[in-house]
Formats: structure tokens, C-alpha cells, sequence
């Protein structure tokens, strides 16, 4: 961890990946994006989720081992249990304390199903332990965080995906749509500030981590869609020039010189498809809002 953050920090354009993010505060800045008016994906993918369950439960079949790829709370696909009744729920998430206390919650709310809870960082590798079934996996990755990857690097994690659910097992899987530019910006740089509070908390995650000396109060969010790339970029820029330090090193930002911290790519529903099928997937089904901003798939491993 420490090496691929101090060459992200000392690269010419400074950067660091999005599970940096994640601390337990920054897991609960998210939550709260979620419920912001701006932050649309959350709603419009839980009303795809209410309007088509049935629909969904019936293309999955039940009895399946589920596994929640960035669990959280594990909400999403708790809500899915009545219906596709799992044999094993695995939750994966690289925030393990967060995930200990969603994953104790449910175990006696749904006694009967057997919960193996993983803290991993599946975006390097799919490693699953001998306890996670073979039989039936489903790989449930909600709320658009495929398009925190590049499309290059979420290829290859949908095929490390197929590969792991080869046989019977398949993919839900939900993807943010390309769509108007002011929607975009407003969702990820929100009139509250808990976007830019989301953002600038992992400044203090580095501190933590790197024993660095960033001050938060040194540095400003911003956040804007490139349509030419089709992503959502964060970064964090410098409010006047600063010297950051840590245990093994130090950098000089200039005034204005920005950290990139996250990209969100946003597909058409036909880019998504072929990617999809790229990567082995077939006999895909799709579900969508009424204005077209939100798709939801599921697909089996062929
Ligand atoms: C988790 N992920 C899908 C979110 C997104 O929309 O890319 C993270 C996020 N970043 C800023 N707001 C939300």
C-alpha cells in the first residue's frame, strides 16, 4: 500500500486510487452521498431494483452463493434475500471493521443463511477462500462501482469474475449511464459539500496511513464530467503552494496543482453490452429507469 501511494503522490500528476476513499468515515461519507438529492445512481438504482425484482429473482433462479463484490452495509443485496433465497452470502469489502458490524447485523436477521463475510481488495485479485461454494456463484456488484476502473482494468476484472463463477454462476451487476453533462457535475459536486468532504477525508486517510502532514484545509474538491473521455474526474487541488511531508518522503505542490483521486466512467447501454460479452459473459438480460440513466444486467458466464 505504501509503495503504490508514494509513487501515485510523487508521479508528475499526482494520483491515488479510489479504495483510498474508503476509511471507516469515508465508507460513511458515502452512505450519506446516497442519500443526497444530486447524487442520483443510489435511487434510480434502487427503483430498478423495486420495480423489477421479481423479474430478476426469476432470471437468477435460487439457492445461489452470493457474493457482494464492495459490500458496505451490505443493504443492497439484503434486500435481494427473501426472494433469491442464497444458500451463502459473501460479502467482500475492503473496509473490514465497517463490514464485521453490517455482516453481525444480518446474521440474526437471516439465521439460515450461512455468512462468510472477506475483507479483500478484489479489484488486484479474485482470490476466494475454500469456504465460498463453488456451486452457483453470483457475483453481485451494485451501484456503478465497475465504473470506477478504467474500462481496461474493468474488462479484466469482469473476466477474472466469469472465471470464478465458471459452470453455473453469473454476474448482477449495475452501471451508471452517459448523460447530460449539468446532472453529471451536480452529482459529484454536491451543494452540501459531503462529496468534497468525501473527497478531502482522504487526505486524512493518507495521513493515517502514510503518517503524512496533509491539512485538509489546504486543499479544495472539484469534480467535473469529461465528456471527451466519458468519466466523472475528482481531484484535489491546492489552495496555495504546500510542502507535504511523510515518514520516507516529501512533495511540493504549487498552487493549483491537483491530486486526481477518482474517475467514474459513464457507458452507453451498448458499450457496457460488449464489454460484457467480451469478457465471457452471455444470455444477458437488462433492466432500466424511464429516463435511461440507470442500467442494471444480469449475465452468465458462458
Ligand atoms: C462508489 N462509486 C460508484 C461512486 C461513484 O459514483 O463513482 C463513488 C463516488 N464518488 C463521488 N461520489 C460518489
Amino acid at each position: 500500500m505504501r509503495t503504490e501511494l508514494t509513487a501515485g503522490l510523487l508521479a508528475a500528476q499526482a494520483s491515488t486510487s479510489p479504495k483510498f476513499l474508503y476509511d471507516a468515515l469515508g465508507s460513511k461519507l458515502f452512505e450519506a452521498i446516497c442519500e443526497l438529492p444530486e447524487y442520483y445512481p443510489t435511487r434510480t438504482e434502487a427503483a430498478i431494483f423495486d420495480t423489477h425484482l421479481y423479474d430478476m429473482a426469476r432470471a437468477i433462479g435460487k439457492g445461489s452463493t452470493l457474493i457482494d463484490l464492495g459490500a458496505g452495509n451490505c443493504a443492497k443485496a439484503a434486500r435481494m434475500f427473501p426472494l433469491l433465497q442464497p444458500l451463502q452470502y459473501v460479502p467482500v469489502d475492503i473496509s473490514v471493521d465497517f463490514l464485521r458490524s453490517a455482516v453481525d447485523g444480518l446474521r440474526q436477521q437471516f439465521p439460515q443463511i450461512r455468512m462468510t463475510g472477506i475483507g479483500m481488495d478484489f479489484s488486484a485479485e479474485m482470490a476466494l477462500p475454500a469456504a465460498v461454494r463453488r456451486d452457483k456463484r453470483l457475483f453481485f456488484y451494485p451501484g456503478s462501482s465497475i465504473g470506477n476502473f478504467t474500462p481496461e482494468a474493468a474488462a479484466d476484472m469482469l473476466d477474472r469474475m466469469r472465471a470464478a463463477c465458471q459452470g453455473d454462476g453469473g454476474l448482477l451487476i449495475g452501471v451508471d449511464l452517459v448523460k447530460d453533462k449539468a446532472v453529471l457535475d451536480a452529482a459529484y459536486d454536491d451543494g452540501l459539500g459531503v462529496t468534497a468532504a468525501f473527497n478531502l477525508n482522504l487526505l486524512r486517510h493518507l495521513n493515517a496511513l502514510l503518517g503524512a502532514d496533509f491539512d485538509v484545509r489546504d486543499w479544495r474538491h472539484v469534480a467535473f464530467y469529461n465528456e471527451a473521455a466519458s468519466r466523472i474526474e475528482m481531484h484535489l487541488e491546492a489552495r496555495s503552494d504546500v510542502t507535504v511531508r511523510w515518514t520516507d518522503g516529501e512533495r511540493r505542490f504549487g498552487r493549483g496543482e491537483r491530486i486526481h483521486t477518482e474517475n467514474s466512467y459513464k457507458y452507453t447501454r451498448q458499450g457496457f453490452l460488449q464489454l460484457l460479452e467480451r469478457a465471457g459473459f452471455g444470455a444477458i438480460r437488462t433492466w432500466t429507469d424511464e429516463k435511461g440513466w440507470f442500467l442494471v444486467c444480469h449475465a452468465r458466464a458462458m
